[in-house]
Formats: C-alpha cells, sequence, structure tokens
C-alpha cells in the first residue's frame, strides 16, 4: 500500500503489563498498516491481546518500545494532553458495554463530549441531533437509554463516536451484548458509514460474520499477528490490489523500515 493512503502505522510494538507479583507481555513486537478508509477486523483468542492492541493503537495506553504513527503523527512525540486533545478531535470509540450516562437522554450523551470540548450548546445539539439521524435514532433523541433496547443503546454510542467527525472509530467487540439479528443490523450500520464517509474502522470481535463483513481480517495469537485475509467482500471492492499487503511478505501488511515514514 502507498506511504500516503496508511492511517494507522505500528511497528514492532510491545506492550507489557507488570501486576507486582506477575509480568505480562501483552503484545510482543506487533508491526501492522491500516490503510484510510479500511475497515479491519482484529480476532483471536480470548487473551492474545486484541483490547490491548487498540488501546495501544489509539494511545489510550502506553506502549513499551515500538511506535505508532496516526495521520502521520508519532503518538510518542505527544503529549498527555495533546493526545487526550487528539483523541477527542480525530477518533471514536465504541466498546462493548454502551458507556451511556443513565440520567442523560440519547441527545445529551451524544453532545456530551462536543460540549467537553468546548463546542457552543447549539451547535453541540445539531451535531448530536445529525449523528443521531444517521444512525437511524432521530426519534429516539429524548429517551434515556433505561428506555432503550441493547441494539439502540449501541446505536447511540455509535452516534456518540461519530459526532467529532472522526478519522478512526475503533470498535471493541462493539456487538458482543447483542443478539445476532440486533449485531448484523449494527454491523451493517457501521459498514455503512464506513463506505458513505470513509471512516477507517477497527474493529475488535470473536464473530467471524463481523470479520467476513471487514475488508481485512488481522489474526492475533500470544501477542502477535499472526496472519491476515481478505474478509468475504475482498479488499478489490475499495479498488485496492488484492494481497497487497501480504505481499510484502509480513503479517501485518505492508510495514516498511521505520526511515520511509517519516
Ligand atoms: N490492565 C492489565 N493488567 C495486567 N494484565 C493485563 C491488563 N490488561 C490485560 N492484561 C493481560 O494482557 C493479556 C491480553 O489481554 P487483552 O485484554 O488485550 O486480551 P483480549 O484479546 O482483548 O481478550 P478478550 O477476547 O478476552 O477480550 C492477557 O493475558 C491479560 O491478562
Ligand atoms: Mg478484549
Amino acid at each position: 500500500m502507498t506511504e500516503d493512503s496508511v492511517i494507522i502505522r505500528a511497528e514492532k510494538v510491545v506492550k507489557t503489563y507488570d501486576t507486582g507479583t506477575a509480568r505480562v507481555t501483552a503484545l510482543q513486537g506487533v508491526d501492522l498498516a491500516i490503510r484510510q478508509g479500511e475497515m479491519v477486523a482484529v480476532m483471536g483468542p480470548s487473551g492474545c491481546g486484541k483490547t490491548t492492541l487498540l488501546n495501544c493503537l489509539s494511545g489510550l495506553d502506553y506502549v513499551n518500545a515500538g511506535e505508532i504513527w496516526l495521520e502521520g503523527k508519532n503518538l510518542a512525540t505527544m503529549s498527555d494532553r495533546e493526545r487526550t486533545e487528539y483523541r477527542a478531535r480525530r477518533m471514536g470509540f465504541v466498546f462493548q458495554v454502551y458507556n451511556l450516562l443513565p440520567v442523560l437522554n440519547a441527545v445529551e450523551n451524544v453532545e456530551l463530549p462536543l460540549l467537553v470540548s468546548g463546542r457552543r450548546p447549539k451547535e453541540a445539539r445539531a451535531r448530536a441531533m445529525a449523528a443521531l439521524e444517521a444512525v437511524g435514532l432521530a426519534q429516539w433523541a429524548k429517551h434515556r437509554p433505561a428506555e432503550l433496547s441493547g441494539g439502540q443503546r449501541q446505536r447511540v454510542t455509535i452516534a456518540r463516536a461519530l459526532v467529532n467527525d472522526p478519522a478512526i472509530v475503533w470498535a471493541d467487540e462493539p456487538t458482543g451484548a447483542l443478539d445476532s439479528h440486533t449485531a448484523n443490523e449494527i454491523i451493517d450500520l457501521i459498514r455503512e458509514l464506513n463506505e458513505r464517509i470513509g471512516l477507517t474502522v477497527v474493529i475488535v470481535t470473536h464473530d467471524p460474520a463481523i470479520g467476513d463483513r471487514c475488508d481485512r481480517i488481522i489474526r492475533m495469537r500470544d501477542g502477535q499477528i499472526v496472519g491476515e485475509t481478505p474478509g468475504a467482500l475482498g479488499l478489490g471492492h475499495k479498488g485496492w490490489p488484492v494481497g497487497a499487503g501480504a505481499a510484502d511478505g509480513q503479517a501485518g501488511g505492508g510495514v516498511r523500515p521505520a526511515a520511509t515514514t517519516r
């Protein structure tokens, strides 16, 4: 893949957790490159490091070694504050648990990150309503989470993830708490947003059916990427050469020496 199409790049990323009694190496030298506009699934057995990878790539957590670039910026060169601002401005997050505030209704939950980052209330409300509309929930704007179904709640969190017009959405088992029919609807929605607005999506999942809805499936085991395959749609439908990632001879695909990326 060409250098300027890469939005997420990881090189030799190592992450260890020290709990005092034990030391766990959760990521053991991960190389990875993800294209702008790509929808990628990360799959692998429980404990293999998927959530750790997401947390490290998105700058929620620190790495012990290796480097991560997002939109060409090296995470290691950013201060805590710059990271937080960058996340708020350019990223959205969707987790298995909804993390919605129960006392706020749907539109208030969605507009909250905008208000926190200093947007005017009127603008925040308008953007939040537009985001709810994008996920098909406009008429539920005044309902609190307790009055919504699991699928509707997850739509609210997707609206909240989208409200800042992010470049990248990170999703960690976003359908893990949903029945398979609702899960499919949520994935269709994420896929549609990916295709319609060119959102880059990284989605951790245990569900092979979700992997198949993605452009590419990255497989992890024991803190490493052990392979990747195109999703059922294949990479070709977005005009990308099929197998281009694998052609570089590295799992994770298309990773070039550090010297060419700065
Ligand atoms: N905060 C932490 N402190 C110590 N160890 C951790 C911490 N978070 C994760 N680990 C360990 O790191 C390894 C990877 O965990 P991680 O949560 O990334 O796995 P996962 O692939 O997301 O699993 P699952 O599919 O169950 O969510 C595991 O061995 C786990 O016990
Ligand atoms: Mg996990």
